[in-house]
């Protein structure tokens, strides 16, 4: 691969920077309803207008480029497209979606498109979204809807972003619609159904001979075990099949882990849905390469006594609570008194970068891999002439970066780095304070975009790897 191919850009997710969210025919997503009625979005946030790409997104994709950067990964709303979820197809949501592509194409930026980034339409969820079957087909037919709308345009697709953490936050933590806790029997079946449609709309693309390339977006959860741990082999294999195993194994190898239902069925989790017929659609869904989102690593040990609790912080500086999982009898995650955690107990481990992509290459081989998504959250305030000075930022990312740089001259074919996230937008339960932009976003003073000084660090970066 020439340097000039590969793709530095940056990335955002629909429901989390579109706003409008009931303009132009757009139906009801659960996130809206979430936002608007649960009494666990704990700030009130809501993604209404949040930072109002739908208005910007000229502004947005001609920055992006003033930055050096050459790709942009965003992603479709499903209830934007089709508001019930299945059949009606809203022409106003593809005009926008067109208006999008057109611009980044114009600006000679390459699109990397989502289909589904966490926002699942209302009259879906209300027929219990992912735990319901059903939903597989919707998936297919809503891929499909899109494929023959941009696929002319978009090269570059994603069907599904990060089904771990959202089935994890959606049925363990409780923390995402439809707000599940502990449910290990509902967060294995998401996981499954997920699985399942990833590989569906995979075939979906195949068939249409679109010439382009489809893969899934994992978030890199690379399990490492404390030094004191008294049964680590054991121990990994289980946090590997939970975090791991089912989405990477079905995409890239397009099977079951084979120790998988053996092991649900040992621990008295539910496998009744699972069909023989699957194992052919995930054959058949074999994705073209890999993205992974990388923030951190799972760094667990045993736990054999007490009960099984979750912890999360969605409250950043104003709370205590550690973030991490005890699984009775299976393991717990813990604290490496090395390294530094950010405000809502998040770990920051650049080395996780170098980690996750050796043992990507040992399990997979030579699949090809992009960052989808790295980045750095943090509460900010702009100074005097009202630029945010994120040096902790940038001290971060770039420890990631050397990572991926060192990954790729042992040979790793990383093709593509996304930071998270083009501009401060709405974080998931947390609202606005947590920031994650390389440009600020003024959310007082009508969206108004200011860089920040990541934004100029992050395009000399690129013009020297360019070089
Ligand atoms: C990832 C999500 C993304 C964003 C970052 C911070 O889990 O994919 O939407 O919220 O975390």
């Amino acid at each position: 691969m020439q340097k000039s191919e590969f793709l530095w850009g940056s990335a955002t997710a629909s429901y989390q920077c579109e706003g409008a969210w009931n303009l132009d025919g757009k139906g009801v997503g659960e996130w809206d309803v979430f936002s608007h009625e649960s009494p666990l979005n704990i700030n009130g946030a809501t993604g209404d207008v949040s930072c109002d790409f739908y208005h910007h997104y000229q502004e947005d994709i001609q920055m992006l480029k003033a930055g050096g950067q050459n790709s942009y990964r965003f992603s479709l709303s499903w209830c934007r497209i089709l508001p019930e979820g299945r059949g009606r197809v809203n022409e106003e949501g593809i005009a926008f979606y067109n208006r999008v592509i057109d611009c980044c194409l114009e600006n000679g930026v390459v699109p990397n498109v989502t289909l589904f980034h966490y926002d699942l339409p209302q009259a879906l969820a209300a027929q219990s979204g992912w735990a319901n079957r059903e939903i597989v087909e919707a998936f297919a037919e809503y891929a499909e809807v899109c494929f023959k709308a941009f696929g002319d345009r978009v090269k570059l697709w994603v069907t599904i972003n990060e089904p771990k953490y959202y089935a994890y936050c959606s049925n363990i933590v409780g923390n995402y619609p439809p707000n599940h806790k502990l449910d290990f029997d509902r967060y294995f079946k998401t996981l499954y159904h997920e699985a399942l449609a990833s590989a569906k709309a995979v075939a979906v693309y195949r068939k249409l001979h679109q010439d382009g390339r489809i893969g899934i977006v994992h978030d890199s959860s690379n399990v490492e075990v404390a030094p004191q741990t008294k049964h680590p082999q054991r121990i990994r294999m289980i946090a590997d099949l939970f975090y791991n195993k089912l989405i990477l194994d079905c995409a890239i190898k397009g099977e079951l882990p084979g120790a998988l239902l053996p092991w649900l069925n040992e621990n008295g989790i539910d496998t009744s849905y699972v069909r023989f017929e699957d194992s052919l659609t995930l054959a058949e869904g074999k994705v073209d390469f890999l993205g992974l989102n990388v923030y951190n690593r799972f760094y667990i040990t045993d736990y054999s006594e007490g009960e099984t609790e979750v912890f999360h912080n969605n409250r950043g500086a104003g709370s205590a609570a550690k973030e991490g999982i005890r699984i009775k009898n299976w393991y717990e995650t813990t604290i490496d008194p090395s390294t530094k955690r950010n405000l809502w107990g998040r770990e920051i481990y650049p080395r996780c970068m170098l980690n996750t992509l050796r043992e990507i290459r040992e399990r997979y081989g030579d699949i090809d891999i992009y960052i989808t998504e790295n980045g750095h959250g943090c509460y900010e305030t702009p100074d005097e002439n009202g630029v945010v000075q994120d040096d902790e930022r940038i001290e971060m990312m770039q420890g990631y970066i050397d990572y991926m740089f060192r990954a790729m001259e042992e040979g790793c074919p990383v093709r593509g780095y996304y930071a998270w996230s083009t501009m401060d937008l709405y974080s998931w339960v947390n609202g606005y304070e947590k920031r994650y932009g390389l440009v600020r976003v003024d959310f007082e003073d009508n969206c108004r975009r200011i860089p920040k000084k990541s934004y100029g660090w992050y395009k000399q970066l690129i013009e020297d790897f360019q070089k």
